[in-house]
């Protein structure tokens, strides 16, 4: 179950003494990974678990790269498997957990429902037993404005009634559910659950990104590898949508802005009981073909596309309303989508097959 620890490792004991511990899952992951960079930066001990279903053990040697220090330890876990987990919370003394691991495709959630619910659902529950079983009662939870589904135009705000339109989704809003219920039954419990919009971009290292398995499912990516010359053309699914361009609009979000929203939310975990549940996303929206045409401007490559028919899940417009938490943290986004393409693409040129592909430029990162 152990991949490594700090404690095998030379040089660890340098690292500075840091506030506190956060067990962070999915932390190789897409979000994952440059959330632990950002708690590495400002002093946090970070406790990774993963099972790298959608990442590979190289990342967490790019952010310790980029952070200069060591992740305190990382586990490669399944987890739903809970006596591994459990084993997780007996070895550190965690006082916060930063929950990211979950399937995230739409389209791949319509085609295997059961497979989403039980990853997502299975794995938020089986991590909510081992927190109590320790004591942990502190979470930042990993939701999606997905949870709104087709909920008309305009930006929404928080107080926007669930309506998932994918399983993906639905899974998001069973989490929250949960969530809400453990607070309500158990005041010691805090849960602060981020809606994000769309997350992309990239670290501006260009060490960290989006590296999917496989055909990309999400949009930033398959534009990117479009423009590197991985792919030929970009699949615009939709362009019959009640949208200005035909194309469907959501609100694209900074990943660097998005970690930084999570670890003022781990500032700011203690400052009420219960749940709260924050919005997080720019209040632009852009098209399918506004996010081509941003990404050729900056990558000065042709991005050949296709209109082809609509994603079975998908919704219209997504655009959020993110005024609550800026009133409450006073945290905003300051990355707009063409530095949000800008990254992408320095990651995409560094990395044109992957981090599997990088590892000759990078050298041996294992
Ligand atoms: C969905 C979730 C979002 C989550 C993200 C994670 C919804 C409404 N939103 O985002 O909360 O963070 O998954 O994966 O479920 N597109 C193309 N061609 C492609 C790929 C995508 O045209 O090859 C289009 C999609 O149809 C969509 C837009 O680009 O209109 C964005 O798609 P994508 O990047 O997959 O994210 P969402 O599905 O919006």
């Amino acid at each position: 179950m152990v991949t490594r620890t700090s404690y095998d490792r030379p040089g660890a004991a340098d690292a500075p003494s840091a506030p506190s511990t956060v067990l962070v899952t999915g932390g190789a992951g897409f979000i994952g990974s440059h959330a632990c960079v950002e708690l590495l930066d400002h002093g946090y001990e970070v406790i990774v678990v993963d099972d790298y279903s959608n990442s590979t053990p190289q990342v967490l040697t790019r952010v310790e790269r980029i952070a200069g220090r060591f992740v305190g330890a990382v586990y490669e876990l399944d987890i739903r498997d809970r006596r591994s987990l459990s084993a997780v919370f007996d070895r550190h003394s965690v006082d916060a957990v930063v929950h990211f691991a979950a399937h995230k495709a739409v389209g791949e959630s319509t085609r295997m429902p059961v497979r989403y619910y039980d990853n997502n659902v299975g794995g938020t529950t089986s991590l909510l037993s081992a927190m109590h079983e320790h004591q942990v009662r502190r979470l930042v939870f990993s939701s999606s404005c997905a949870v709104y589904g087709d909920a008309g135009g305009g930006p929404l705000d928080e107080s926007t009634p669930a309506r998932p339109a994918s399983p993906y989704a639905s899974s998001k809003a069973l989490c929250e559910q949960i969530l809400s219920d453990v607070c309500r039954h158990r005041p010691e419990f805090v849960v602060l659950c981020l809606r994000y919009f769309n997350p992309v971009g990239a670290h501006p290292s260009g060490l960290l990104g989006e590296d999917p398995p496989g055909t990309p499912d999400n949009l930033m990516p398959y534009v990117a590898q479009v423009a590197v010359g991985r792919r030929k053309r970009l699949p615009v699914f939709g362009g019959d949508y009640p949208t200005p361009d035909g194309t469907a609009v959501r609100d694209y979000l900074h990943v660097m802005d998005t970690v930084e929203a999570h670890r003022v939310a781990l500032d700011h975990l203690a400052d009420a009981p219960g749940m709260r549940v924050f919005n997080l996303g720019t209040g632009t929206g852009s098209s399918v073909l506004d996010l081509v045409a941003a990404f050729r401007s900056v990558s000065g490559r042709a991005i050949p596309f296709e209109i082809v028919e609509r994603r079975p899940g998908d919704v219209p417009e997504l655009i959020a309303d993110a005024s609550a938490v800026a009133r409450a943290w006073g945290w905003r986004p300051t990355r707009d989508l063409s530095a949000m393409c800008r990254d992408a693409w320095h990651f995409q040129q560094l990395n044109p097959h992957g981090y599997a592909g990088s590892a000759r430029r990078f050298g041996k990162e294992e």
